[in-house]
């Protein structure tokens, strides 16, 4: 089978008529998907030019013949003013951050080990995503803030820390699984998130049936056998609760922030107030509140407040922080469409997507 190396590699000689490098030295091809000799990728583009586009359409296609791929779907994104930055200090001599990440060998590639990953020096910010109830939109959330934070130009990681009941690689639209690489784990990249999941390493959806230690083990796991390169933030999605693996990511990474997700109705945001004391009680900073499913908007533009009204604000209240969103009850509706087919993350231009890239802000300001 072609790997994702090797499409990396057939695409190496292409060029970005801005920067006068290759797509690959500056990072610019992304979420690349092998999955029985179909190979889907991003390209982020330095200009919104369309004359630009069909020449890498056609470039990459040719590129990609030569290695016996005949079915490339390839998505195109607008460079982020971040991307742009980063760029510009490659172009002065200094070795491409992003393109050493995705195209230096494997031994290059060793990252920092688990505790340096987890050590504050590493930069990387962790966030994450709580709640006291199940089913009220922590996943949903998690994939969506950090697709919003990777199109403001961030590196982002997602842990899908719900060993029991994973569900992001399938809310993201995941269909391959991870690479090794001399004994390391390559996360797998979708949206520009690269992601770990318990769902990755059980065959035919089978149930998991291990008892808590195993659980830390694999979430220790997470950092020690994986390859994640440079981050700037990670996510956490918890398991609903204040359960054991929700204790265990609290007490190995003690400098995490969290986001704790309720819906708006007053039994929710009041079993909501458990996540947060539980993350005071470890010393968590909360960022803030998400509160989801808040309303919903009829085709005449009334909001019906379908689950109650005012539990988010009530909760920010209660843990002296901030309301970071009201999310409505919407799918994204890029449900079905390929290449960007995902059941949950919604796109950047759907209403819902642009409110989670103002998340992304408030989250980049408090943190940066
Ligand atoms: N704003 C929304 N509009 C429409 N559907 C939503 C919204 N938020 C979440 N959902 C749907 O609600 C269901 C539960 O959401 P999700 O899985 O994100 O919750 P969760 O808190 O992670 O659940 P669990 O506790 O089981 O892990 C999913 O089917 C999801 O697609
Ligand atoms: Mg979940």
């Amino acid at each position: 089978m072609v790997t994702r190396d090797q499409v990396l590699g057939a695409v190496g000689h292409i060029y970005d008529p801005e920067f006068k490098k290759t797509v690959t030295e500056l990072g610019f091809v992304r979420d690349i998907m092998v999955k029985e000799g179909h190979v889907a990728l991003t390209l982020v583009l330095s200009a919104d030019d369309e004359l630009l586009k069909s020449q890498y359409r056609q470039d990459v296609v040719e590129a990609l013949k030569g290695i016996g791929i005949g079915d490339v779907h390839i998505r195109f994104r607008n460079i982020s003013e971040h991307e742009r930055t980063e760029a510009l200090k490659n172009g002065q001599g200094a070795p491409a951050k992003a393109a050493a990440q995705q195209t230096a060998p494997p031994s290059e590639l060793r990252s920092p080990n688990v505790s340096s990953l987890l050590s504050p020096e590493s930069g990387v910010k962790f966030i994450a995503v709580a709640s006291g109830k199940g089913g009220v939109g922590k996943s949903t959330v998690t994939v969506n803030v950090a697709a919003a934070l990777a199109r403001k130009g961030k590196r982002v990681g997602i842990i899908d820390a719900d060993i029991y009941g994973f569900s992001v690689p399938d809310m993201m639209g995941i269909e391959t699984r991870p690479e090794m690489v001399e004994n390391k784990i390559i996360p797998v990249e979708r949206f520009g998130v690269k992601v770990i999941s318990m769902g990755f390493f059980v065959e035919d959806n089978a149930p998991i049936i291990w008892r808590g230690p195993m659980l830390g083990k694999m979430l220790r796991n997470f950092f020690a056998e994986v390859e994640w390169g440079e981050l700037d933030y990670m996510l956490l999605d918890l398991p609903p609760g204040t359960g054991d693996v929700a204790l265990d990511v609290h007490q190995m990474i003690p400098q995490s922030k969290e986001i704790i997700v309720t819906t708006p109705h007053a039994t929710a945001a009041f079993v909501a107030a458990r996540a947060g004391a539980m993350a005071v009680h470890t010393k968590h900073d909360i960022l803030g509140i998400v509160e989801n499913m808040s309303y919903y908007e009829n085709k005449s533009g009334e909001l019906d407040y379908v689950f109650g009204r005012g539990g988010g604000a009530k909760l920010a209240e209660e843990l002296h922080t901030e309301l970071l969103a009201q999310i409505p009850l919407r799918a994204p509706d890029n449900h079905f469409a390929e290449p960007d087919f995902s059941p949950s993350v919604y796109s950047a231009e759907h209403p819902t997507g642009k409110l989670y890239l103002d998340v992304a802000d408030k989250i980049i300001t408090k943190l940066e």
